[in-house]
């Protein structure tokens, strides 16, 4: 994979990814190990964000800090993205976040575009786009081009577990666009979905399988 694809490797990322895929898991234990991946991930896919510096004043002594420069966008893809997005709010509350709508025509495997709520302007600094599958790759390849067209000139995409052909379409696509995920899997089955994989985010988180 290219040099823009980053799997994390952490122990409790496998630890957690072993809890996501086994299918006896059940959607509350689903939830939290999304919720938990994502925070790991993020602190990783989060690492180069600027910060200024300032003085805080402790009970003892004046101390050098740190404050976020940057003012950050979170971009679930509806509505598997959700369980992310409330991870990263949990680390970044004044974080901006716009809602994607899209779902994958069942036989076309396309994506589809239903919800769209983007302000007039562009109010962040960096975007992450946040979806547990990258499969085809038709989802987020869809949703890089709505945020680039709307003016949003710095993106990342952080997903759970993608197929390789998604890696390859995003990364031919958009290959700008940093790739943080905590697997990639075998391949696509005929129904266009992960192998080994977990079967299908959207339903293990809630509960509508
Ligand atoms: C899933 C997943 C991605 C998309 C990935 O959503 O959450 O958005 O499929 O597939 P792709 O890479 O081939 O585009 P789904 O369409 O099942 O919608 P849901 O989140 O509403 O369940
Ligand atoms: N969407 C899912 O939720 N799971 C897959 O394996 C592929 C797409």
């Amino acid at each position: 994979m290219g040099p823009n694809v980053f799997v994390s490797r952490h122990p409790l990322v496998l630890d957690r990814l072993a809890t996501l895929r086994d299918v006896q898991t059940p959607p509350a234990r689903f939830r939290a190990a999304v919720r938990q991946l994502s925070h790991l991930l993020f602190v990783e896919a989060s690492a180069d964000l600027l910060t200024d510096t300032l003085t805080v004043r402790t009970p003892l002594a004046d101390c050098p800090a740190h404050r976020l420069a940057q003012r950050i966008g979170v971009v679930p893809i509806l509505r598997a993205g959700l369980g992310m997005a409330d991870a990263l709010l949990e680390l970044v509350p004044e974080a901006r976040v716009w809602h994607l709508g899209l779902y994958r025509d069942h036989e076309t495997l396309q994506p589809v575009t239903y919800y769209n709520k983007l302000p007039p302007q562009v109010n962040v600094d960096v975007a992450f786009i946040v979806d547990p599958m990258l499969a085809t790759g038709g989802s987020a390849v869809a949703a890089v081009g709505i945020l680039r067209r709307w003016g949003c000139a710095r993106i990342k995409f952080l997903g759970l577990i993608a197929a390789p052909e998604g890696v390859r379409a995003l990364s031919a696509a958009h290959p700008e666009v940093p790739i943080h995920l905590v697997a990639i899997d075998s391949h696509l089955n005929e129904c266009g979905y992960i192998v080994p994989g977990l079967g299908d985010a959207g339903d293990r988180q809630f509960d509508t399988v």
